[in-house]
């Protein structure tokens, strides 16, 4: 029997990481144009990096993590995100001292024991953008220009921007303790895991998936009504800049995120069509700090990878996959000139395909037809003795005779 992939992973096929690469290097193009420089971090950390930075009360760290003791009896965790990692790694490797504001992205997996369903995996992809050194709204704004950017250059429509802001240490002690009057009430009907949260951090039951934890929190007090001063004049300030700069949001009182560093604004683009939140993000002011930097306010998002690509694929039906420009047909005794030629060429940046088969001449033109090579170069004994060969169209039919040098060859395949 043939061994099966793990539950909730997924194969990437060729044709589909063509896919992947066309929307990945427009991403990039875009994160660049604002300055941003790409960081890889290690797949996996010390566990209490996530339990401090994304919190003990979140699903995420409660129910959704991959860890297991080391052969050194060091628990580790697979990195169930990726802004955890990269501020760990802005403050090992002394990027605080770097001109501010820090400018980090990536493209890295992530992994999450989550119920497997559309959209919904457990190996799955971020690409992130973090912004690490400014408590400015105009930071706010950039961020989620970039992110508007990212949906332009892939030309996908259909998506809405929604934003809300979730305060400050200082509001929300005020807003923990109307919370939780107002679950005191049902606190019995709650599952286990937000019983736990009830005393800890009230506001993670807002986030619980559970449906009839969902149900009992209809009606439950906003955040949004008891920011502090500075924190209303941020959000005000951030609303006010995208509404000048013509941006269309919605405001959702109910977005309070899954993960606890968060802080002020929250963001997220949701697809129209799935309903799937495609990218989200928001300020962590606290976290550098929390992780023993020095205060040091920051924001940033990620997109996820494999519902962006679904997207991309239902706005873009024809996309190319890379073909070889030409493939260079010989016998098994003509073969070194075969051989010569293609390294010639393929260091040209030109896609060669030739028989490593040792097939006959029938089945190679079968084969170059198969694989939609583009030309056709037949090199026998009688081309390398005149060093001229014949160069086929195959969409055409039309044959051209060249000389067997490369930018003879180069110039009539590629125009
Ligand atoms: P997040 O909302 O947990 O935020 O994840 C960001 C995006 O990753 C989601 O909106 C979703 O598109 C995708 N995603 C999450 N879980 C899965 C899954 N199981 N399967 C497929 N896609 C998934 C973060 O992770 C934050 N670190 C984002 C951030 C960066 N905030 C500030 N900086």
């Amino acid at each position: 029997m043939i061994i099966q992939k793990p539950k909730g992973t997924k194969d990437l096929l060729p044709e589909e990481t063509y896919q992947w690469q066309e929307v990945e290097n427009k991403i990039k193009k875009v994160l660049e144009s604002y300055c941003y420089k790409e960081i890889r971090v290690p797949v996996f950390e010390h566990t209490e990096l996530f339990q401090r930075g994304v919190g003990e009360t979140t699903d995420v760290v409660q129910k959704e993590m991959y860890t297991f003791d080391d052969k050194g009896g060091r628990s580790i965790t697979l990195r169930p995100e990726g802004t955890a990692g990269v501020v760990r790694a802005y403050l090992e490797n002394g990027m605080a001292s770097k001109p501010s504001p820090v400018k980090l992205w990536y493209n890295m997996a992530m992994y999450r024991y989550e119920n497997v369903q559309k959209g919904r995996f457990r190996e799955f992809h971020q690409t992130g953008a973090e912004l690490i050194g400014t408590s400015s709204y105009l930071a706010d704004v950039e961020i989620i220009l970039m992110a508007i950017q990212i949906f332009k250059k892939l030309a996908i429509p259909n998506i809405t921007l929604t934003i809300n802001s979730i305060g400050c240490p200082t509001c929300r002690a005020k807003y923990q303790e109307v919370l939780r009057e107002f679950f005191s009430q049902n606190i019995g009907q709650y599952c286990e895991t937000c019983k736990t949260r009830f005393e800890k951090n009230p506001m993670r039951i807002l986030d619980c998936k559970e449906k009839k934890c969902r149900t009992l929190n209809i009606g439950a007090p906003r955040m949004i009504d008891y920011l502090c001063e500075e924190c209303k004049e941020h959000f005000e300030n951030v609303k006010n800049t995208l509404t000048a700069l013509d941006v269309d949001y919605e405001i959702d009182t109910n977005i309070v995120r899954g993960l606890d560093y968060y802080t002020k604004t929250v963001f997220e683009f949701i697809d129209n069509t799935s309903g799937l939140t495609v990218l989200g993000g928001g300020r962590y002011d606290g976290l550098v700090e929390e992780f023993g930097g020095q205060p040091t306010p920051a924001i940033g998002f990620a997109i996820g990878m494999e519902r962006l690509i679904e997207m991309y694929c239902e706005n873009h039906k024809n996309l190319i996959e890379s073909i070889p420009d030409i493939y260079i047909l010989s016998m098994e005794h003509e073969s070194i000139e075969a051989i010569r030629l293609a390294e010639i060429l393929r260091k040209e940046g030109i896609i060669v395909e030739k028989d490593i088969l040792q097939r006959s001449f029938k089945a190679q033109m079968r084969y170059a037809d198969k694989i939609k090579a583009k030309f056709l170069l037949v090199i026998g004994e009688t081309e390398i003795r005149n060093h001229k060969a014949k160069i086929k169209n195959m969409q055409t039919g039309d044959e051209i005779e060249v000389s067997l040098e490369k930018d003879e060859i180069i110039q009539n395949i590629c125009h």
